[in-house]
């Protein structure tokens, strides 16, 4: 047994923790570092062992991580799992998402780490199950129902898809508010449900169980109030942890790009997406992303009973025609990843991909007979000249709706179904002074200035049509 010996400070935060490791190198073969620096018992990277017995100290991990050293893996794996456990509080959490954000991590530890998330928890498995089982990841953006039309269209073409989803946050939508517009839908199903609703229907959307990567959703919570979502390692390890974790053979990720997304640019995007398609091959899952347009919202309705009215017009064959490109782009990856020799159009125009909607929706207690909330109040928006509408920010629209009603500030918020944002016209469409251009819907009157401004400078009528941009901007395998 090696003995690292280092000089101790007399009183130890109460972080430090004992945990028995099986290895002292990280998961590339390289022994873990070990510096002494003249800076005090802080600056001592401790990889001490004393019959086994490893100590860690999460100040000085933080600190390697804030200098730009490689943590070991026995680091990050007690880290996470301490963090989990309550043992490592929320500000030394929170002060190690901000070095990630700056430091990034190397491809192996990103590797342990999304272990570490996945491990946190349970994993899923679906041993009987006889159809392919495929899943799809969105990394948010405005306007983005596309899981209501895709599960149930991916379903009908003969895939089995679990899509456990979250609650919006911000300016973008959460799947489950929105299928929670229909009257008497559950979101909260047991695993049991789970299981049984897979083998009938073929598509279930619901609510993540808080088993599955714990350590993520404590993670998420800290990254969302601190500036350290957009980070390329902690999104991936966080998006694929919990997608490992559910089980699928087959994940296609919709890596949204533009003004209303996390990444900005398709360079941004491209990073995020290798390094997720890496974790899921590595993974065993078949991983391919599509990096999506998300400077303009998708379709024209944003906003959570909205956007269910929406997904309902693309499942009965009509919908805005960007929405009907993305969806059929993703499910045309999924069912070849699920190995599934089906057009995903044709499944479409059938109406059995409906049948499966109705079918999904019935099964979670949802009754599609009873009309969807309305908001109580709108206000349009027109043009005030003539002229070709040349940008609509989806940013801005995201954060109209969200101050509306349509979105939380705080988990615990309470949010208005039927608040949101229509669209009447789209880059490249020519309108006249005095169409309707947007229509704000609220529950609440005294929102609509606070709604307004988020719309200053979003829009903007021109003279020459805006080039016409690519719904998919790429696919990474
Ligand atoms: N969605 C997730 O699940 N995690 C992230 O970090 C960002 C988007």
């Amino acid at each position: 047994m090696r003995v690292y010996s280092a000089r101790i400070g007399a009183s130890q935060p109460a972080s430090i923790v004992d945990r028995r490791l099986d290895d002292n190198r990280t998961s590339s073969g390289r022994p873990e570092r070990f510096s002494l620096q003249c800076l005090g018992w802080r600056a001592v990277n401790l990889r001490m062992r004393d019959n086994g017995i490893v100590n860690y100290n999460a100040v000085e991990i933080i600190e390697h991580k804030r200098d730009g050293f490689t943590l070991s893996d026995g680091e990050i794996a007690w880290l996470i799992d301490a963090f989990t456990r309550g043992t490592i509080p929320d500000e030394q959490m929170s002060a190690m998402a901000m070095a990630v954000y700056f430091q990034g991590l190397s491809d192996a530890e990103l590797s342990v780490w999304t272990q570490a998330m996945i491990t946190s928890g349970v994993r899923m498995s679906f041993p009987e199950l006889t159809k392919p089982l495929v899943d799809k990841h969105s990394t948010g953006g405005v306007g983005d129902k596309i899981t209501l039309p895709l599960a149930p269209l991916v379903a009908a073409c003969g895939a089995a898809v679990p899509q456990l989803s979250g609650r919006g946050l911000g300016h973008t939508g959460g799947t489950l508010d929105k299928l929670e517009s229909i009257s008497g839908w559950r979101a909260y199903l047991s695993d049991a449900e789970i299981h049984a609703q897979l083998a009938s229907v073929g598509a279930v959307v619901c609510a993540a169980g808080d088993g599955l990567a714990p350590a993520d959703k404590k993670l998420y919570a800290l990254r969302d109030v601190t500036g350290t979502v957009p980070s390329i390692e902690l999104m991936s390890s966080s998006i694929m942890s919990k997608k490992i974790a559910e089980g699928a053979s087959g994940l296609v990720l919709d890596v949204k790009v533009g003004d209303g997304a996390f990444m900005k640019t398709v360079e941004q995007a491209s990073v995020l997406a290798q390094r997720m398609v890496a974790l899921g091959t590595a993974a065993g899952v078949k991983t391919v992303a599509l990096l999506t347009n998300m400077n303009t919202p998708l379709g024209l309705k944003v906003g959570n009973a909205l956007e269910v009215e929406e997904s309902i017009e693309v499942l009965a064959g009509g919908g805005p025609a960007d929405l009907v490109e993305l969806t059929l782009a993703l499910a045309t990856t999924m069912v070849e990843l699920a190995g599934l020799d089906v057009d995903p159009a044709a499944v479409l125009a059938s109406g059995k991909a409906m049948d499966t909607w109705r079918a999904m929706i019935a099964a979670q207690g949802g009754d599609l007979s009873v009309p969807l909330p309305t908001a109580r109040y709108t206000h349009t928006i027109t043009a005030e000249s003539d002229g070709i509408l040349t940008r609509i920010d989806a940013l801005g629209v995201g954060i109209c709706s969200w101050r509306l009603g349509a979105g939380r500030t705080r988990k615990e918020d309470s949010i208005s179904l039927g608040a949101g944002v229509v669209i009447h016209a789209k880059p490249g469409d020519r309108v006249r002074a005095g169409d309707p251009l947007l229509t704000l819907h609220t529950d609440d009157e005294s929102l609509f200035p606070a709604g307004l401004s988020a719309l200053d400078g979003t829009y903007e009528i021109g003279e020459v049509a805006p080039p016409p941009q690519p719904m998919v901007f790429a696919r990474i395998d």
